[in-house]
């Protein structure tokens, strides 16, 4: 199967590369990458002239939900919903049933992935037994088993000693630890953000200094063992602010933020759409704006969607009772694109590292560059294309996104994984 995409904007930042060329795709590889590139007659030919043409993004912060959630998601849903939103491989959480915190699960995963998955799928590993926080899990079986990374994502790890072995134990294996940072004392039974918003609406608010508390405790932890620490979904200012200071110091340390929190604050929660209701919570104008501006400087490293669907049922209750998470796999990249890139607060070539460079580096999984030789993970994206968001049409079982009804631009229009061509404008072809 060959594929040639003829005259798009190709941005490689891994090769310093951000020219107008063709693409061509032989047997899953990336074959050739030049100008005038001609076709043969089994020669697949997309013309992609006015497009953006990037190594295929990579979402490392998803929950795709099976096993045991499936009438939340399944591999089969929440991956093409990811090859809809122009992702080429996700990460998957391991906040399942039953947990994923041995190599039976994860052997479990990738077999199911073999069987119904449309992008690559790379497990995470719990860092502790059934997520508890308590004991660690058998981190050796997980990574031999496939796991690229631990966390026990969804929950913090609130024993310092825990995350500490964790930190040191990881780096036997060179993979990173993942932390949800939360102090649970400081959340208590908070559902949004504290500060004005939830006084204004009566609703018990979670303060800033939760996340921030345990972002100071595991950057001196990574500072004492060495250990490689990735910071989940950061929402706060001051966190920002610690994991700028802790890279000066030259820190292992990675930091990732979502779509919602770059592109809502706490005033969405004035509807009380539970679908805004997410962990960390949507935060005010000035985290908004420092969490925008340390992705753009390079602080954070990585845009993660958190992608958490849930059952309409679940949802649908008042706003104290609903399960914190919103999905968003098929808006990440429009989202971005209108809010941030069209408003000249992000590249396309700082959106391309943080999509796709920066994850495959930080998970040390193949993608991540076009150079001719590497696997045929492609992400084409319309950059003009305008499309109002419609959840009755995503591919997620997930509808919980408070974005229904947004107008926005810059939508996926192509999505190769592997050389084959698993999405095409809009629609997900297997
Ligand atoms: O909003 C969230 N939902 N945050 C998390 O950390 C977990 C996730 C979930 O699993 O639903």
């Amino acid at each position: 199967m060959k594929i040639l995409l003829r005259g798009g904007r190709v941005i490689d930042p891994a090769q310093n590369l951000e020219d107008v060329c063709d693409l061509l795709v032989v047997d899953g590889r990336v074959a050739a990458l030049e100008k005038g590139i001609e076709a043969d007659g089994e020669t697949k030919v997309l013309d992609v002239e006015g497009c953006i043409v990037a190594p295929g993004f990579i979402d490392m912060h998803v929950h795709l939900r099976e096993p045991g959630y499936e009438q939340k998601e399944t591999i089969a849903t929440g991956t093409r919903a990811a090859a809809a939103g122009g992702f080429t491989a996700v990460a998957c959480m391991p906040n399942t049933q039953p947990v994923a915190d041995c190599g039976a699960v994860i052997a479990y995963i990738r077999e199911r992935v073999r069987q119904s998955g449309v992008v690559r799928v790379y497990p995470v590993g719990a860092l502790s037994k059934g997520c508890k926080g308590e004991e660690l899990a058998e981190i050796r079986d997980l990574v031999e088993a496939g796991a690229v990374a631990i966390s026990d994502d969804g929950r913090p790890v609130m024993n310092g000693e825990v995350m500490r072995r964790a930190l040191e134990y990881s780096r036997l294996f060179d993979i990173p630890v993942i932390s949800h940072c939360e102090d649970l004392h400081l959340a208590a039974d908070g559902v949004m953000h504290e500060g004005i918003m939830s006084t204004v609406l009566g609703l018990r608010g979670i303060p800033a200094a939760a996340e921030e508390v345990m972002v100071a405790r595991d950057l001196i932890l990574a500072g004492l063992t060495g250990g490689r620490l990735h910071l989940a979904h950061l929402s706060s200012a001051a966190s920002v602010e610690m994991v700028r200071q802790a890279k000066e110091r030259g820190l292992k340390v990675t930091a990732e933020v979502t779509p919602h929190h770059l592109c809502l604050t706490d005033e969405a929660v004035a509807g009380y759409d539970t679908s805004t209701k997410v962990n960390p919570p949507l935060r005010d104008e000035g985290h908004r704006a420092a969490l925008a501006e340390g992705l753009a400087e390079g602080v954070i490293d990585v845009l993660a969607t958190d992608h958490a669907p849930h059952a309409e049922e679940e949802k649908d209750v008042e706003y104290d009772l609903a399960p914190f998470g919103m999905v968003g796999l098929e808006t990440a990249v429009p989202l971005v694109v209108t809010k941030l890139v069209k408003t000249g607060r992000l590249s396309w070539r700082r959106l391309v590292e943080v999509f796709s460079l920066q994850p495959a580096r930080i998970l040390k999984v193949p993608g991540g560059t076009l150079a001719v030789g590497s696997a045929a993970d492609i992400t084409v994206i319309n950059p003009e294309l305008e499309r109002e968001v419609h959840v009755s049409r995503f591919y997620s079982q997930g509808k919980n996104s408070p974005f229904n009804g947004w107008r926005l631009q810059g939508w996926p229009v192509v999505t190769v994984v592997g050389g084959r061509l698993v999405m095409e404008e809009g629609k997900v072809l297997v």
